[in-house]
Formats: structure tokens, C-alpha cells, sequence
């Protein structure tokens, strides 16, 4: 038996219960992992709160790094020892032990500690596919990035202004200003204070951005269409403010905008691109260009606490559970 964080009924943080779970053996293709670190992500707010549906009981969690404790029969390319990471669909990650399909998991370099690959394996990804696949950023772009202080929002701003674009980022607070701008915004927007869609006007003397990348969604959505220049790609991959309104075509066709809803897994279909987009944050991170900051450590089993404190705009950077028994 071990720990694990379950949840019988949409709601509140307080759905989130510390429970005895049992693991058992790992069967064929998959492997066992002691979980060192858990990601924590907005999305397990939204399978919290039933907005994304999953059955119920279940174990939330989508990101983790750990050591492998088994391997399932006949199994090669993994060894008990190993340090592992997964990010991905929903994964049961917040628990002391899973078992999960070795297809998914990737090996951790050694000078990355489990820690922070347990806070790159989403929002690293999620920066790499949005800044290389989704939009193409380059030098020259002017790019829009909401909640540029988040644990999304750090890696995705650094990376845009790394591949030599002017980068604006809002954020609510003073303090959450003064780290978006270490991690590369040219410019910074307190929404909370300011008009984001007045201050961008200003800031490109009303030539508009060529992207927005927003994942605020119901607050900012109406107002990121209006910075963008003709043509300009309005990339919405999340809603931490709820859900945005239904968008009429009309609302596009005014500057010719593209429109897209993306999501990692969709960027990731495959082992191959799974792979090749893990190594590429992997190598930044090792080179130093791309800072995690892990500003927040959680015990597991105060999962509770971690999500009230996310869904009240009190964290900045990538928050992370720290199972109890590590
Ligand atoms: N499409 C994908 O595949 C994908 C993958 C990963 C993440 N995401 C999305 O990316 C976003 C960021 O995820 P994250 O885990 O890194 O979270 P996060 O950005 O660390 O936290 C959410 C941030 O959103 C801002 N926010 C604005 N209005 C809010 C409101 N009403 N309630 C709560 N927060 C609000 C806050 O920043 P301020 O205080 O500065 O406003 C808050 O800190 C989420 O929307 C998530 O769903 C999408």
C-alpha cells in the first residue's frame, strides 16, 4: 500500500482526499515508479472541478518525475534505479507509487534533478510546442503572453524572447511584474490595473501583436483579438478564468485572424515527438537557457492547499508536490 491523493466527487480543494492505495506488480510494457516529485498544473483544477470530465473515483496528476522500483515482463531499456519523467494525459501522478506505460515515461539526465523534470515535463513541453509548432516565433515577431509569470507563462516568455522576439506579458501583481521581466518580457502589463489591449496599442504604436498566447481565456480573450495585427494568430491553450464566449466568424474575418484551441497532447502523438520535444527542453535547461523556477514545494498530501493557493493567483512559476514519504 501507499499514499496517493483521490477524488470521489467534482469540487472544491477539499475533494482531494489522502487515501491507502495499492500498486501491485507492473505487467507487460509498463514500468513502476517511486514518484521523487509531482508536478502541479491548472488542468488538475479543471478535472477537479469537472470542467474536463474524467470517471469517477480517480487519481489526479499529469506530470512527475521518480525512480523506477520495477519492470514489467520482458521489458528492455529500463532498469530499477532509473530516474524517469512523465507529462502527458491524465497519469494518476499524484500518488507515492504508480505503475504507467513505459511508451511514456522518458529518462531524466542526471544534472537535472527529479524536481524540476517534474516541472518541465508539461509546461516545458507545453512552451516548446506552442513558441516552435503551433506559431513559429522569430526575430522580429512581437508576441502577447498572458500570465507571463505562471509556470507556463515563465518558460514560454523566455523562450520568445531566446528566439529573438519582443515580448509583452501581463501579470496582476508588482512582484510577478519584476520576475516576468528577468524571464525576458521587454514589456510588462499589470492587467489587474491597466488596460492590457490600451497598453499593447501604446507599446506597438498601434501596429499590433503577431501573436497571443493566451491561457487566462474568458478575461482576456475578447481583448487579445483586438492587440493582434491583421493576420495575426490568436493562440488560446487554456482558461484558468473560465471558459471564453463562443467566437463569431465575424470576429476573425474583421483582421483575417487565425484562430486555434491547441493542446500538448495533439503536438505529441507520437514516441518520436515526445521524445524530440523533451530532449529539446531538456538541453535548454542544461544549458541554462531556459531558468526553472520552482517557487513553490508542497507536501503531497497537502495537495489541497497547493490547488487553493494556484486557483487564487498566489503562486508564481512551476509548483511542485513533494510526496511525504521522499
Ligand atoms: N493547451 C495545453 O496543452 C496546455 C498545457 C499546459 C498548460 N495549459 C494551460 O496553461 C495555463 C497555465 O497553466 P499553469 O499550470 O502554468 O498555471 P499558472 O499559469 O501557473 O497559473 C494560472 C495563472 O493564471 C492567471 N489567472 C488569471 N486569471 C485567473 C483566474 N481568474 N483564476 C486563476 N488564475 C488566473 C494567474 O496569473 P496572474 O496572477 O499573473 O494573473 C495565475 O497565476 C492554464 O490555463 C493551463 O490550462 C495548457
Amino acid at each position: 500500500m501507499v499514499k496517493a491523493i483521490r477524488v470521489y466527487d467534482n469540487g472544491g480543494p477539499e475533494v482531494l482526499k489522502w487515501e491507502d492505495v495499492e500498486v501491485g506488480e507492473p505487467k507487460e510494457g509498463e514500468i513502476r515508479v517511486r514518484n521523487k516529485a509531482v508536478g502541479l498544473n491548472f488542468v488538475d483544477v479543471y478535472y477537479r472541478k469537472g470542467i474536463y470530465k474524467t470517471a469517477l473515483p480517480y487519481t489526479p496528476g499529469h506530470e512527475a518525475a521518480g525512480v523506477v522500483t520495477a519492470v514489467g515482463p520482458g521489458l528492455t531499456g529500463w532498469k530499477v534505479g532509473d530516474i524517469v519523467a512523465i507529462g502527458g494525459n491524465q497519469l494518476a501522478s499524484y500518488t507515492e507509487e504508480q505503475i504507467i506505460p513505459a511508451s511514456i515515461a522518458v529518462h531524466v539526465p542526471p544534472s537535472i534533478d527529479p524536481i524540476v523534470a517534474a516541472s518541465i515535463m508539461i509546461k516545458g513541453m507545453t512552451a516548446q510546442f506552442l513558441v516552435c509548432r503551433c506559431f513559429k516565433v522569430e526575430p522580429g515577431h512581437t508576441v502577447l503572453v498572458h500570465a507571463a509569470a505562471g509556470g507556463v507563462g515563465s518558460l514560454l516568455c523566455q523562450w520568445a524572447s531566446g528566439l529573438g522576439a519582443t515580448v509583452i506579458g501581463t501579470v496582476s501583481t508588482e512582484a510577478k511584474a519584476a520576475q516576468a521581466a528577468e524571464d525576458g518580457c521587454h514589456h510588462v502589463i499589470i492587467y489587474t490595473q491597466e488596460d492590457f489591449a490600451t497598453g499593447v496599442d501604446k507599446i506597438t504604436s498601434g501596429k499590433g501583436v503577431d501573436v497571443v498566447y493566451d491561457a487566462v481565456g474568458k478575461d482576456t480573450f475578447q481583448g487579445s483579438l483586438a492587440c493582434l495585427k491583421p493576420r495575426g494568430y490568436m493562440v488560446n491553450y487554456g482558461q484558468s478564468s473560465g471558459t471564453p464566449d463562443p467566437v463569431p466568424l465575424s470576429a476573425l474575418a474583421a483582421k483575417s485572424l487565425f484562430l486555434t484551441r491547441p493542446l500538448l497532447r495533439w503536438y505529441n502523438t507520437t514516441q518520436e515527438e515526445l521524445l524530440e520535444c523533451c530532449n529539446e527542453v531538456f538541453a535548454k535547461v542544461e544549458s541554462g537557457t531556459l531558468r526553472v523556477r520552482v517557487n513553490h514545494t508542497y507536501p503531497l498530501s497537502h495537495a489541497a492547499q497547493a490547488h487553493a493557493d494556484l486557483e487564487a493567483r498566489k503562486t508564481s512559476g512551476s509548483v511542485v508536490l513533494i510526496p511525504d514519504a521522499v
